[in-house]
């Protein structure tokens, strides 16, 4: 087959373009090398095996020619930092929405090319994962917490109605979507549209909704994206990793393999086409947890710095409930979170991270996107 895969220079489209390439296909990328993920250079990951476009997926007429016989496409290019969404939004908004509107004003020029579009998606459109409060026997899908509760440090939801603590619960597709910075509502926007123009087109179209992916060639030296890269970079500049909050929020961390697997299986079977998925593990991890694992697993004796502080519009848990992939793609993750962080600490081991997270929390700080 012949596919193209947007942002196939990046951590996951580049282990998604490597897996194509095994299974036999032609692989073409189209990727800018955003500078803030990649340095001044090409990655050394690029694989050599597939044709490499520099481009911008906003640029049309190079768009048309990426798309040139191609059979599938892979929309994984994105700009991917939430907090840094949040005031350099014109370059958001264009990167991700307007890029995706480039992208399907040109595959519709000739739909009955297609055999498929599967575009990455992501849990931040979910804002609050899910919650049960057992007394009053009922799910509840809260917004975030007003900012009053934030500022007396207190983390955790309550039932409105009894008061009682709420248990979290995995989070469905059904619920509702409620993003809470302009990178998830770009990502919303960016899985809509094309299930929107897949549907009226007749393009089979599948939304892949990642939560938190860890895995090697993650931007360890870009402080806007993933908690296990940003962490890492700490720990091997023998930094402290800053924690908000109390440290126990959680997350469900998810191997790039993993978010792989998924990919490919949209493309191999037709019983997702249309639909949007939750692509996670299911289990939940502490953003403590993590720290203390990656931490071990360097050799570094250094706690995390529990600062008491929050980010506006953080969530407090969110983990995936997966039975929709299970049942009509037939995902079942394969990398569990030891394995996962033991091959990712390897690969760390072998990485020079230049750390800038501290300018990072310094640029958000001074925006009073950290209080
Ligand atoms: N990493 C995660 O935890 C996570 C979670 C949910 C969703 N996602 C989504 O997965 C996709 C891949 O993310 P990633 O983590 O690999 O990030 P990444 O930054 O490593 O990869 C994105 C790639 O897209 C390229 N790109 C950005 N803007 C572009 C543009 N306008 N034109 C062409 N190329 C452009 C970048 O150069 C980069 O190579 C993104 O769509 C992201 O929103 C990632
Ligand atoms: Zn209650």
């Amino acid at each position: 087959m012949n596919i193209l895969v947007t942002g196939g220079a990046g951590f996951i489209g580049s282990h998604l373009v490597d897996a194509l390439i095994e299974r036999g296909h032609t692989v073409r990328i189209l990727d800018s090398l955003v500078e803030q993920v990649h340095g001044p250079t090409p990655p050394e990951h690029l694989n050599q095996q597939a044709e490499f476009i520099q481009g911008d997926v906003n640029d049309a007429e190079i768009v048309a020619k990426a798309l040139d016989k191609v059979e599938v496409v892979y929309h994984q290019a994105a700009e991917v930092g939430v907090g840094q969404s949040m005031y350099e939004i014109v370059r958001y908004v264009k990167a991700n929405d307007l890029g995706t509107a480039v992208l399907l004003e040109e595959m519709i020029k000739r739909p009955q090319q297609f055999k498929k579009l599967i575009v990455a998606s992501s849990m931040s459109i979910y804002g609050e994962g899910a919650y049960r409060c057992e007394f009053c026997d009922k799910s509840i899908f809260p917004f975030l917490r007003p900012s009053e509760q934030l500022a007396a440090h207190d983390w955790d939801f309550k039932c409105d109605e009894c008061g009682s603590e709420l248990r979290t619960i995995g989070t469905s597709e059904e619920k509702p979507l409620y993003p809470t910075s302009v990178y998830a509502v770009s990502k919303q926007d960016q899985e809509q549209f094309c299930l929107a123009v897949g549907r009226a087109y007749k393009i089979p179209t599948v939304a892949l909704r990642y939560f938190n992916v860890y895995g090697t060639r993650q931007a360890l030296s870009n402080p806007y994206t993933g908690v296990c890269a940003i962490f890492s970079s700490r720990l091997l500049n023998d930094q402290a990793p800053t924690i908000f909050e109390d440290g126990e929020q959680s997350r469900d961390f998810v191997n790039v393999k993993d978010i792989v697997q998924a990919n490919l299986l949209a493309m191999e079977t037709s019983g997702g086409d249309y639909q949007a998925f939750n692509i996670g593990t299911g289990r939940a991890t502490s953003i403590k947890q993590i720290s203390e694992l990656l931490a071990a697993g360097l050799g570094k004796d250094i706690a995390p710095v529990i600062v008491g502080k929050y980010r506006e519009g953080d969530i407090r848990h969110c983990v995936a409930d997966i039975s929709k992939a299970k049942e009509m793609l037939g995902y079942t993750p394969s990398v569990t979170l030891e394995d996962g962080l033991a091959e990712l600490l390897k690969w760390l081991g072998e990485q020079d991270a230049e750390d800038k997270v501290e300018a990072a929390t310094a640029e958000l700080t001074s925006r009073a996107l950290v209080k």
